[in-house]
């Protein structure tokens, strides 16, 4: 059993509020992603979690034990960093034998316990070599290797791909999920990669300026994001925003949008009616455009094509609107003439809609 409980969790530098106000519970096995723009305050608050960096206010519990006082090698947490931190001059079998030894275990159960976890990594074949021996991927490996080997309640991870190519960052990024799943050891896993995020956690914690914007699953996190941050940071590419206005007639709400009438499908009628505002973004992803069968049918929209990437599978057109840019992701292979105009129609079951003066989405 091994919950984390933040409550309320803050932290200063000086007069800066780096991490603010932090309450969140990370469950028993969960794998939970922390995710944000750089300097947000992901490493922060892992390291306090960690015990590498003090709490100023709240409390960081641990199955149900306060932990903050309780220095780091007695928090029962392993954490891997984006450095790796192999000893450069120790072999991958010492390198993961060191932490147990430090312990005191006996040489036999320290065999094991590495040889186990070497298995488990498909680093076996490695255990003579020295760090500058190893791939990238490899090195890696061995420090996640020597989190196992310690069978923590807890793995703490930061950014620990980063340094890989993005091939092999695919590859370790599938393995540590595996792992994960067969280890059951609960994980908070730190990331500015939206699609780390998004394919690893079980639940995302989008974190902004110090600030928890939304903690849910990541489809819940893509379908209906909180607000315009979350929307931006989650999807590539970026979700749309488009300014809007609304127009009742008659009980019965319209956008003008991108020059065009839209009447609003049966379930944002009601979510427009509950809120005063008249001035709306609309927030619409790349995929939920399409090109128009006829142009000449109603709640069609023309755009001018500035640059048209076709990237195998899909093709992605930036495109604009008196200078409102649209960014619009078709499925298979397309090649536009820049200064085309073309015509789009939209999804439009999957349009979010925020408040224009707050960015927060209306429910
Ligand atoms: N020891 C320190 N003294 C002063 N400011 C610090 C210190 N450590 C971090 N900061 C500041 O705290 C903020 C949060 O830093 P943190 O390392 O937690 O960000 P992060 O979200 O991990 O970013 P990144 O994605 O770049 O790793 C940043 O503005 C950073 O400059
Ligand atoms: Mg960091």
């Amino acid at each position: 059993m091994a919950a984390i409980v933040f409550d309320s969790v803050c932290k200063n530098y000086g007069a800066k509020p780096v991490v603010n106000n932090f309450s969140l519970t990370v469950n028993d096995r969960e794998f939970v992603v922390f995710v944000g723009p750089s300097g947000c305050g992901k490493s922060t608050t892992l390291r306090m979690l960690a015990g590498l960096e003090a709490i100023d206010s709240g409390t960081i519990a641990i199955n149900g034990r306060v932990v903050n006082d309780v220095p780091p090698k007695d928090r029962d947490v392993a954490m891997v960093f984006q450095n790796y931190a192999l000893y450069p001059h120790m072999t991958v079998f010492d390198n993961m034998a060191a932490s147990l030894r430090w312990r005191g275990a006996d040489r036999a159960a320290i065999r094991e316990k590495v040889l186990a976890a070497a298995k488990i990594l498909q680093i076996d074949e490695l255990l003579d070599r020295r760090p500058h021996q190893l791939s990238g991927g490899q090195k890696q490996r061995v420090a996640m290797g020597r989190a196992i080997v310690r069978q923590p309640a807890v793995f703490l991870m930061d950014e620990p791909l980063s340094n890989l190519d993005a091939k092999l960052r695919g590859e370790v990024r599938t393995e540590i999920i595996k792992l994960q799943r067969n280890l059951k050891t609960t994980t908070v896993y730190v990331t500015h990669d939206q699609t780390e995020a998004m394919t690893m956690g079980d639940r995302i914690v989008v974190i902004r300026d110090g600030v928890i914007q939304q903690v849910a699953d990541p489809l819940t996190l893509y379908l209906s994001p909180q607000n315009t941050f979350v929307a931006g940071f989650i999807g590539a590419p970026a979700m749309n925003f488009l300014p809007a206005e609304t127009q009742w007639i008659d009980e019965f709400c319209w956008l003008n949008l991108l020059g065009v009438k839209l009447a609003l499908p049966a379930g944002l009628q009601s979510v427009v009616a509950r809120h005063p505002y008249r001035q709306l973004t609309v927030g619409i992803r790349p995929e939920y455009f399409r090109l128009a069968d006829d142009p000449s049918l109603a709640e069609t929209f023309s755009v001018r094509v500035v640059l048209s990437e076709m990237l195998g599978a899909d093709t992605i057109v930036h495109c604009d609107h008196n200078d409102q840019s649209v960014v619009v992701k078709l499925s298979g292979q397309f090649s536009f003439r820049s200064g085309e105009v073309v015509h789009l129609s939209v999804d439009k079951s999957r349009i979010n809609l925020f408040a224009a003066h707050d960015g927060n989405l209306l429910t």
